[in-house]
């Protein structure tokens, strides 16, 4: 099938992008700044997720590539999106060093050059809080994706407790600016139900990391 090619280029999909300089040093404390959550649940949660991705899996805001060391051997194929320069290099340095084989995409996920229903499973992991336009990034998800096809997640989504909450909102900008563009608050679940989404998610708690971060939502999403 003919991949269709993408007429937006991502940086016009932002509004108010972070500047250059400041993503480059983003995409370099990324790993280090995230380390201590890593080792404190979130890679066994990525090995988990990611057991289950079968056959053509695509990947949308790869980062650095840390979910590639848990991709079951038997995958079909492994698309990585990316739409970040910087994040890029490190993406293509981390796939180098577990000799993997995949193709690195520069695409944001909101305009994905793939083919319509040509997809068995997207992971998103820490993504859908960041893209400019989930709905959007959605909706594209729910083309690409066979109708058997799946969205494994895992996603930052808003407190429960009204004063983490409260937290979350009032340090939502500042956040904002800090990671790259990352909402700490967004409904991400209700925006895929809204999507027309089956969901299976669970709340967990993403320890070693700031409490505005705290909470996570894992799961899988079918049309
Ligand atoms: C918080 S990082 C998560 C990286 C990686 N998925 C992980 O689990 O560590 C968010 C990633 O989403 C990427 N991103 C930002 N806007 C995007 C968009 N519109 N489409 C796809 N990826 C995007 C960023 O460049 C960054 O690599």
């Amino acid at each position: 099938m003919t991949e269709i090619a993408c007429i937006e280029s991502s940086t016009e999909l932002q509004a108010r992008p972070p500047s250059a300089a400041w993503l480059r040093i983003l995409s370099l404390i990324y790993d280090p700044f995230v380390w201590l959550g890593e080792m404190a649940g979130m890679r066994r949660r990525r090995s988990t997720l990611l057991g289950g991705a079968r056959g053509r899996v695509v990947e949308i805001g790869a980062g650095t590539g840390l979910n590639i060391a848990h991709y079951p051997d038997g995958i079909a194929e492994l698309v990585l999106i990316e739409p970040e320069p910087a994040m890029r290099r490190r993406l293509a340095r981390r796939l180098q060093r577990h000799a993997r084989v995949a193709r690195i995409v520069d695409a944001p996920a909101e305009c994905l050059p793939l083919a319509d229903a040509s997809v068995d499973t997207v992971v998103s992991t820490l993504v859908l809080c960041t893209v400019d336009e989930p709905e959007r990034a959605l909706r594209e998800i729910a083309r690409v994706l066979r109708p058997d096809g799946q969205l494994l997640f895992i996603e930052h989504v808003r407190a429960s407790s009204r004063f983490l909450a409260a937290c979350q909102d009032n340090l939502l900008e500042a956040w904002r600016r800090f990671a790259g563009g990352f909402i700490c608050n967004r409904p991400t679940v209700e925006l895929m139900r809204a999507c027309d989404f089956t969901v299976a998610a669970d709340d967990v708690v993403w320890h070693g990391m700031p409490a505005i971060v705290h909470p996570l939502t894992v799961g899988r999403a079918t049309r």
